[in-house]
């Protein structure tokens, strides 16, 4: 029970040693769910951080606490430094006394007021050394703004300076949490310099300062390359604040970029001048006849009635309505990450805002592009930037898909264009590329026309080709998908209207498709499926073959030996030994539910739901026999497709978590020594032990960048054993 007595209980504090730590809990790409560790509660990630003015208490931090159920609220250090009453009763009874809160307190530390006032009169220690003596949980040590009309030159004084600032301002913080800021103004190469500077300093998170004027402008484009460039270059196991940002409208867009907290006094802000916050956009109060959205606050009450209130009892009423709607978008971005949504909601809401389109066409359109289908990134090239600006942000593009997981349960929701430009979409088309060999060197047949699964409508036929030296694919509106894998997400379940599967066959488009999978110079032969009538006769005659007798095991083999390379990254011929001479139990619906070997070993399991396929301790073994590389040695992560073939990754434990591992407990983070280069999350591992045994089978949690930094939380979840 979170409630006694009408009230909220307390929090109660971390564990000590954990003070400071970050977990995650679950993600959808780069988007998370974590924990921060404080002495005031866990503060569950990614939220809101009302900023609270000592002075003007609009709603009560005591409110925020017991109603509303705010885990942490921002106030300014400098502007309670300030004022003499403020600062003695903080000194004497600590912040969180001082304004009636038992959450967590972050504090600000005076940038902003220089930022708009030109100066602050405190030094660089006296405040951070204030922050502690108030008993913050988070402190912020002082930053140098950078404005969006700086020089570059400017811009990069300001960023060296808060480096220069950071290691005296931890030293002064001690054992209390420090925000580094990062700053950097416009210039994205600042961005990294910064992001790079501070990384290697002891902060405990860093917010991205200096976004205040950015947002105001609606200058969202300039805020996507501002998080791409800073997110990409922090360390990953530090939150990372959204310094001011309090607009419902970004929320989902930052959040899906990797974005943990955010701040705003906007709720309070555009209260005052009659404003409300939606998630698609702001309305005014002198505008509407009735609310845009029904919220707590205002059930009582009609636009017009509110408008008729006096100036402080209306702020106060519009700023929780405020609150509350941007509460309630936080509420929706978390469940879109644990539903594996997080980016189709950035989506969906970039249509809000010709501002946020924008920004999130420059996001999925702008960088180079190699798996993409040129004709769609042509319909939208307006939006792309030219020469080599495109170039530049490559590396960002791939930090954000290669941390995609797939395949993934559940339909791929159409949402026109827009679906070919999904992060994790575009993984399983980069996977796919880079691990999928053909084995025929024949004609090539494209099967089109229909909606999956195809397997009902043609599954029969291709028995009767697949012993023709000719490869077989499916037209999907992803693109062209082998045979083998015709029951794999994202491509087999696609909801969408039915003219998707109606298109006609593009032959210079199929062209570009096979060349991606490596076909090149091949005969194509495209069969409509729409109508299955007399389909074998016409198949037969338009390949111009004799239809053989029907060859099941040998479209078996194909599908686990397709799995085997696309999912675990087996090497061609390693899967065809694999395989060979296997026997298969099959489902009532006649699709494969284990593989046996010739040895009479079950060792793999294709998973009917997605397409994916899970591995017995048995095929553990036998994947984890066939290893070319040493054991690994580092943390080094790397472009997975440089490691086609080279199995599953493997994650060193030490010899602490040995047992436990080997017994079937999860890889926790802090206990891992070393790991493959092409480590993904969601993608199944090998846990050995540093002379490489084998120990359990798991799937990552992370990449290999954090599985070097994290030190709470799990860092793969194990599936099963390996004694
Ligand atoms: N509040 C809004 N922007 C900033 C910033 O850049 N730095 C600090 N310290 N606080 C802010």
């Amino acid at each position: 029970m979170k409630w006694q007595d009408g009230r909220r209980k307390d929090p109660k504090s971390c564990r000590e040693k954990d003070n400071g730590r970050f977990e995650i809990i679950a993600r959808d790409g780069q988007a998370r769910l974590g924990k921060l560790h404080t002495l005031h509660g866990i503060l569950e990630t990614p939220c809101l951080l009302p900023v609270i003015n000592p002075n003007i208490r609009t709603i009560e931090p005591r409110e925020m606490w017991d109603r509303y159920g705010i885990q942490a609220l921002i106030t300014n250090s400098y502007v309670i430094w300030k004022h003499d009453n403020l600062k003695e009763k903080a000194l004497a009874e600590g912040v969180h006394s001082l304004i009636d809160y038992p959450g967590v307190v972050m504090t600000d530390s005076g940038t902003f007021q220089s930022y708009v006032y030109g100066d602050v009169e405190v030094g660089v220690e006296e405040i951070v050394k204030f922050q502690k003596d108030i008993g913050v949980d988070i402190a912020t040590m002082l930053d140098i703004f950078t404005r969006p009309d700086m020089t570059y030159s400017q811009v990069e004084k300001a960023v060296d300076e808060t480096v220069d600032r950071g290691q005296i301002s931890i030293e002064t913080a001690g054992d209390v949490m420090l925000n580094g800021p990062i700053q950097g103004g416009l210039f994205p190469e600042l961005r990294v310099k910064s992001s790079v500077g501070m990384s290697k300093l002891d902060f405990s998170i860093h917010p991205i300062g200096g976004i205040v004027p950015i947002m105001e402008q609606q200058k969202y484009r300039d805020l996507a390359k501002i998080m791409l460039a800073c997110k990409s270059n922090l360390a990953p196991n530090r939150p990372v604040h959204m310094f001011g940002c309090g607009h419902p409208m970004l929320f989902p867009m930052l959040v899906a970029m990797g974005a943990d907290l955010f701040d705003s006094a906007a709720y309070v802000l555009f209260a005052r001048d009659g404003r409300l916050l939606t998630p698609w956009g702001t309305e005014r109060i002198s505008d509407i006849e009735e609310w845009p959205i029904l919220m707590p606050a205002i059930t009582n009450y009609s636009p017009a009635e509110v408008r008729a209130m006096d100036k402080q009892e209306r702020t106060i009423l519009l700023s929780k309505y405020n609150l509350e709607v941007t509460l309630q978008e936080m509420s929706r971005c978390r469940q879109a990450v644990r539903d594996g949504t997080i980016w189709r909601l950035a989506e969906r809401r970039s249509h809000e805002h010709p501002a946020l389109r924008e920004a999130f066409l420059w996001i999925v359109t702008n960088p180079a592009r190699s798996s993409m289908d040129p004709l769609i990134l042509d319909e939208i090239s307006a939006s792309k930037e030219t020469g080599n600006e495109r170039g530049k942000w490559e590396d960002n593009w791939d930090w954000l898909v290669h941390s995609q997981y797939t395949p993934r349960n559940g339909g791929e929701s159409w949402g026109g264009t827009d679906t070919h430009h999904r992060p994790h979409v575009e993984m399983a088309r980069r996977r796919l590329f880079a691990r999928w060999t053909s084995r025929k060197s024949g004609d090539v047949i494209v099967f089109h026309g229909a909606s999956a699964p195809w397997r009902e409508r043609v599954g029969d036929l291709v028995e009767r080709i697949y012993s023709h030296d000719m490869e077989i694919f499916v037209q999907t509106p992803l693109g062209l998908v082998p045979w083998g894998l015709e029951d794999l997400n994202p491509w087999a379940h696609i909801e969408g209207p039915e003219w998707l599967w109606k298109r006609k066959p593009d032959y210079a488009w199929m062209q570009r498709e096979l060349q991606r999978l490596g076909i090149y110079d091949r005969k194509i032969v495209s069969v409509d499926i729409s109508d299955t009538e007399e389909l074998h006769n016409r198949v037969f005659e338009q390949l111009g073959i004799e239809p053989m007798d029907r060859t099941p095991d040998l479209k078996k083999q194909g599908q686990i030996i397709d799995k085997l390379c696309v999912l675990y990254n087996v090497d061609l011929q390693d899967a065809i030994q694999l395989c060979e001479n296997s026997t298969f139990v099959m489902s009532r619906t006649n699709r494969i539910r284990n593989l046996i070997n010739s040895e009479g070993l079950h060792l793999f399991s294709p998973r009917l739901a997605e397409g994916g396929m899970s591995l017995t301790v048995e095929g553990a073994r036998k994947l984890h026999s066939l290893r070319k590389l040493a054991t690994p040695s580092n943390f080094n992560e790397n472009d997975f497709s440089f490691y086609a073939g080279q199995g599953p990754a493997w994650v060193v434990v030490d010899s602490d978590a040995e047992p436990f591992v080997n017994e079937g407990r999860n890889v926790m983070h802090g206990f891992v020594l070393a790991c493959d280069p092409w480590v993904r999350p969601g993608e199944t591992v090998l846990i050995v032990n540093s002379e490489g045994k084998l120990l359990a089978i798991g799937r990552s949690q992370s990449t290999a960048g954090e599985l070097a930094c994290f030190n709470k939380g799990i860092a793969v979840k194990v599936r099963e054993g390996c004694p």
